[in-house]
């Protein structure tokens, strides 16, 4: 097992407080990083920061919708003034609607763009001035292996992911000169909140038809299973270390196979 070692580093994760981002959050955490976990639930997000209490760093929770520009203004000045630098953003917040795009709301579609592309736009602009000024900075925006595949049903989906791979390349550039490294991490299937409501809504809720559905979905992963938040946190964590200083503009696929 890698162990990493984020002393003094503090660490911004949108979404996390459920899914993958809590994910990331705790292994920031037992990293010994300081954490803010900024979503739009925030009831959840203090649940997730007493959780994380026992690594023993600074946790500070924030409410941010991330299609929100100023709030993640906001965001990153209210960061800067308590903690004093931001070094890492991890721009995990997202939403999935599976559907044919003529069976899908218009409504549906502008939520996908605003919260998974848009989202991750303001991010990246809220926070590079900031990272500017440091001389450093490391942001991992987490695309998705459908960006990828061009899969019926994921139309607008898969399009918000294939926008933050061209986004990370293009930052990346423009940032190398100040020390700041942006990169992607493409996570496979992985059974979190966002897969339990889609296997709700294809199976009316059925506990069994959810199991029997998720295992036909990943029964023909190369490696053999679906992928767990850890799988995906490690990546994340890597790429914000020096070992990974050189590493930018990159797309890291975790999907046991599933795409390259
Ligand atoms: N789970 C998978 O199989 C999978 C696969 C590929 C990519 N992804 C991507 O990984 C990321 C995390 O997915 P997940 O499975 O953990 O999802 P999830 O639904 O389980 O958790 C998402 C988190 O984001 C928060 N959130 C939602 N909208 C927000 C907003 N507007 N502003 C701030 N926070 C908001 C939620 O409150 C929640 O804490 C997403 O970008 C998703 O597209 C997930």
């Amino acid at each position: 097992m890698i162990k990493y070692d984020f002393t003094g580093k503090n660490v911004i994760v949108t979404g996390g407080s459920m899914g993958l981002g809590a994910s990331i959050c705790e292994e920031f955490a037992a990293a010994k990083a300081n954490v803010v976990i900024a979503d739009i639930n925030i009831d959840e997000a203090n649940k997730k920061k007493e959780e994380l209490s026992k690594y023993g760093t600074k946790i500070i929770t924030s409410k941010l919708d991330v299609s929100n520009y100023e709030e993640f203004v906001s965001l990153i000045e209210k960061v800067k003034n308590e903690l004093g630098s931001i070094d890492i953003l991890v721009n995990n917040a997202g939403i999935c609607k599976s559907a044919p795009l003529t069976d899908m709301d218009v409504n549906e579609c502008n939520a996908m763009v605003n919260i998974n592309l848009n989202g991750t736009i303001y991010g990246c602009k809220a926070v590079l001035p900031v990272m500017k000024e440091q001389n450093y900075g490391k942001i991992v925006n987490i695309s998705s292996m459908a960006a990828k595949l061009g899969n019926a049903n994921s139309a607008v989906y898969a399009t918000t992911k294939a926008g933050i791979l061209e986004l990370t390349a293009c930052l990346a550039r423009e940032y190398a000169p100040f020390n700041i490294n942006v990169n992607c991490v493409l996570p496979g299937i992985i059974r979190t909140p966002l897969w339990e409501n889609m296997l709700d809504s294809y199976t009316n809720g059925d506990p069994a038809g959810k199991d029997a559905m998720f295992q036909q979905i990943t029964k023909d992963i190369p490696l053999g299973r679906p992928q767990e938040p850890k799988d995906i946190a490690n990546a994340v964590l890597f790429l914000c270390t020096e070992e990974a200083s050189n590493i930018t503009a990159q797309n890291l696929g975790v999907d046991g196979g599933q795409s390259y």
